[in-house]
């Protein structure tokens, strides 16, 4: 049954059970956040022994720990026992996690460690007795941590593909090329579907249109063309382009749009010019060239089915039901941070997601909202279609920033997915509890 899910991906056009039906979002556990790798984490966020974030694949929640060997492991955040999460921590540092329902206690190696009362288990059933569940497949591409519990993935470089590239400029626009993401985020819901997210993320006509009164608060305050702003002039004139990576990975280049320096582009943010003047007084000549890498990246990087970069942000995507997601923003600086860069960065990050998102995440609902009429079936997707500015550039498919090349990119991949044979696999860390 399961397979005839792809069929509802056609070209050019979606039918509205994508976005609806509880049995794809269910069907979707398997195939797409079991079966293919999923982001759950930076290292940097986890840079010493015993330190860990919470992450999901998918509705699995998970803990991703680093181990007194310093090996990563993702670990299934559900105790062994009657099933509760045993972290209810987003991060932190523990050698051990002890569940709050009876105490089973785990090694952040996923061991299980004690038992109270252990001579309770006298049966067959005792000699069982395991630690978490822990995904078999881990592996990190320049920092970037990602899971899988399909042993018969692809490894995560040919996963990436082009996208590793795309990854390394955003990585090698920062001083030594030495990225960090803070471990705390900025998180928000809506009452839509997690793929609602995936249509928008290389929508290039949208920004005229639904973050209108964005656009206005910032041309009143400046001259254009600032950052964004770019999408409110004649689009296609601006050199803006959006490319089909392949697996789903898509990428939009807003830096064509951009005359010149990224910070002169910098819309107005509170406190700008005093970090800007510390900065300059911190560094000296040096400063101009810190100041230029600040704002936006200018880019989007969208790495199927979780993983959004933006601006100086990582957007993480967690579908909760199939009318319900959470988006979490991270930011990333520098790692060596020079002088008040970071708190520079961290100011002109803010803006995004409570300015520009809020009116994203309203026409996400308004979408879920309109396709739920059963009477209308099938959703446009088809703009740029069969048009020769769809072009071939090193094997990547290149379009104009206006078309509809990533939503169809990453549909396709999402019903080569869900017809795929797929059987997510755990391993089990064992037992060291003597009774
Ligand atoms: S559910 Fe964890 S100890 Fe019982
Ligand atoms: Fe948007």
């Amino acid at each position: 049954v399961s397979a005839n899910f792809a069929t509802l991906v056609a070209d050019g056009e979606v039918h509205r059970r994508f976005y609806t039906d509880p049995a794809v979002f269910d069907a979707e556990q398997t195939k797409v956040w079991g079966g293919t790798w999923v982001y759950v984490a930076h290292e940097s966020e986890v840079p010493d022994p015993d330190d860990f974030v919470t992450a999901h694949l998918g509705s699995r929640p998970v803990i991703v720990t680093r181990g007194a060997d310093r090996e990563l492991r993702v670990l299934l955040n559900r105790c062994a026992h009657r099933g509760s999460t045993v972290c209810v921590e987003a991060s932190g540092t523990a050698k051990r996690f002890a569940c709050p329902y009876h105490g089973w206690t785990f090694a952040n190696s996923g061991e299980l460690l004690a038992v109270p009362y252990p001579s309770g288990y006298q049966t067959s059933r005792a000699r069982s007795l395991h630690g978490l569940a822990v995904v078999p497949r881990v592996e990190s591409y320049r920092g970037f941590v990602f899971a899988t519990l399909n042993e018969d993935a692809v490894s995560l470089r040919d996963y990436l593909g082009a996208a590793a590239e795309r990854l390394d400029d955003f990585i090698d626009r920062l001083p030594g090329g030495k990225l960090r993401v803070l471990p705390y985020a900025h998180r928000m819901k809506y009452a839509g579907n997690w793929k609602l997210m995936w249509d928008n993320t290389s929508d290039g006509v949208h920004p005229a249109f639904a973050h209108r009164s964005f656009l206005h608060a910032a041309a009143a305050r400046t001259e254009d063309p600032t950052m964004l702003s770019q999408f409110a002039r004649d689009l296609d004139r601006t050199g803006m382009y959006m490319e089909d990576l392949g697996h789903g990975h898509i990428f939009l280049d807003q830096r064509p749009g951009l005359a010149g320096s990224h910070w002169e582009a910098q819309r107005p943010v509170p406190g700008l010019e005093t970090y800007e003047r510390a900065l300059r007084e911190q560094l000296g000549d040096g400063a101009d060239a810190l100041l230029e890498i600040a704002p936006s990246s200018a880019i989007n990087l969208s790495i199927f089915p979780n993983l959004l970069i933006l601006q100086n942000q990582l957007q993480i995507v967690q579908p909760l039901a199939v009318d319900r997601t959470t988006l979490s923003f991270y930011l990333c600086v520098p790692e060596d941070v020079p002088g008040d860069l970071a708190p520079l960065r961290a100011r002109i990050a803010e803006d995004f997601p409570n300015l520009v998102s809020p009116d994203d995440l309203e026409i996400f609902e308004r979408c879920q909202d309109g396709l739920g009429i059963p009477e209308l079936e099938w959703v446009d997707a088809s703009r740029g279609l069969g048009s020769d500015l769809e072009v071939d550039v090193d094997g990547i498919t290149r379009a104009p920033v206006t078309y509809e090349t990533g939503v169809r990119a990453y549909q396709r991949e999402w019903a080569r997915l869900m017809a795929e044979d797929v059987q997510p696999r755990v391993a089990w860390a064992p037992a060291r509890v003597s009774s």
